[in-house]
């Protein structure tokens, strides 16, 4: 057994912010109580000063595999997963070939079993990821598809979208949407605004994102789905999913680390490390999502983990592909950008982190509680650090260098230690 001893116990479901012991057996917590007394054999971790909560769960993750194996492998990816202190993450389907067919869905799921955590595919909405015929998305669901997301692309056809909100009803699963249309981008990863226009590119405005956030929005509301608004980073759509959610819509949004830390003047100092899609924008978008996460128009921190080679991203700014590493400094982001400025409790920050993914994806995780799955992440809030490597494959990160609050001491997943800072 392992008996976590004299942690700041944070669980979002009981709003349990208090020391407490836990005691994990056979993948399990078996009991949360104060002065829990080891055995001999016992292991004990001393959590003194340190938080314990739920192991994190990042719906929104680009492992590559198969196909891109160079940027980051399922192996790769689940090491920096729990150097992060996640247990659970969800994979994008854009991998080579996409995640539209048994054969890849059950690779992913073979391959995942072996990492420790719990990887989990998404298939893709539509076949190849073309926009134009869904996938079967009963069989594909019935082999252990999660959800389903043509993530990296929008769905372009408001028809086809709406579809597949009315197949994702009958089926009761999550959808997940990129929301920006292509017709409005003329380069994709730079916001449209000061800083394209330093630069002299054209740029992507936040109009590409607002239009198809809004369409989307009114097509959960009229068909019931459950849609889940990706990396939301425009003010406008922030709005948006406000309103859609009053009305009644079973939206969730999340947003990554980097869209609520940075703005789009990032570029001019980190160039390609800080291209992504959608774009970094303006400050007073980045005040709109801090203001949406403070009244829960986002519901979830996701960090769109999406690893590129240096010489990728060593390619000229309109050339490089867009994306940015996220899994090892995601809770740290979040912590230094959103608690130590009084913007969200710890609490807070772990429900966007732990229970609401969790509810997206119809998973009994995300708590702790006798009963419950023995996923954890123990972590100092107060200790600062300094990004320098990284577990992943890939080092695109904007935040190498950057002293950051808060460590991960250990990440135990299925009742096992599967990280363990040195
Ligand atoms: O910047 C991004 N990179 N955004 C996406 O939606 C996809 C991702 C990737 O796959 O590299
Ligand atoms: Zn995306």
């Amino acid at each position: 057994m392992i008996i976590i001893q004299n942690g700041k116990v944070l669980d979002p479901k009981s709003q349990t912010n208090a020391v407490m012991d836990l005691m994990i057996h056979q993948g399990k917590i078996i009991a949360m109580e104060t002065n829990i007394a080891p055995d001999e054999k016992d292991i004990v971790i001393d959590a003194s000063g340190l938080s314990v909560a739920p192991g994190l769960i990042d719906v929104h993750v680009h492992f590559r595999d198969p196909g891109l194996t160079y940027k980051e492998d399922i192996q790769t990816g689940a090491k920096a997963a729990a150097k992060g202190g996640f247990t659970t993450v969800v994979c994008m389907a854009n991998t080579r070939p996409p995640v539209d067919n048994q054969e890849t869905l059950e690779y992913i799921l073979a391959q995942g079993r072996k990492t420790g955590i719990h990887v989990l595919p998404a298939a893709a909405i539509t076949v190849g990821m073309k926009g134009s015929e869904l996938v079967n998305m009963e069989e594909l669901k019935k082999c252990g598809a999660v959800g389903f997301t043509d993530d990296g692309l929008p769905i372009k056809d408001a028809l086809l979208a709406k579809r597949a909100m009315e197949e994702a009803v009958r089926l009761d699963v999550p959808l997940s949407f990129h929301e920006e249309d292509p017709a409005f981008i003329e380069n994709n990863g730079i916001n449209q605004g000061d800083v394209s226009d330093k630069l002299g590119i054209g740029g992507s405005p936040a109009l590409a994102e607002d239009v198809m956030v809004a369409r989307d929005c009114m097509l959960a509301l009229h068909t019931g789905a459950t849609i889940d608004i990706q990396h939301i980073s425009s003010g406008n759509s922030v709005q948006m999913v406000r309103l859609a959610k009053h009305l009644g819509a079973k939206i969730m949004a999340e947003v990554t680390p980097h869209h609520f830390s940075l703005d789009e003047t990032a570029v001019l100092k980190h160039k390609t490390l800080a291209k992504m899609n959608p774009p970094l924008r303006t400050e007073a978008d980045r005040e709109e999502i801090l203001q949406g996460l403070q009244d829960n128009t986002i519901d979830i921190i996701a960090t769109d983990h999406a690893p590129h080679s240096t010489e990728e991203k060593n390619r000229p700014l309109t050339e490089a592909p867009s994306g940015i590493i996220g899994l090892e400094t995601s809770l740290a982001l979040g912590i230094t950008n959103l608690v130590h400025p009084g913007r969200l409790s710890l609490l807070q920050l772990i429900e966007k982190m732990t229970l609401n993914p969790a509810r997206l994806y119809r998973l009994d995780k995300g708590f702790l509680a006798p009963g419950a799955d023995a996923d954890i992440v123990i972590f100092d809030p107060n200790e600062i650090w300094t990004v320098t490597e990284f577990a992943s494959k890939s080092a695109n990160s904007p935040f190498i260098g950057e002293r950051l609050f808060g460590k991960v001491k250990y990440t135990i997943c299925n009742g096992e230690i599967v990280y363990h800072s040195t």
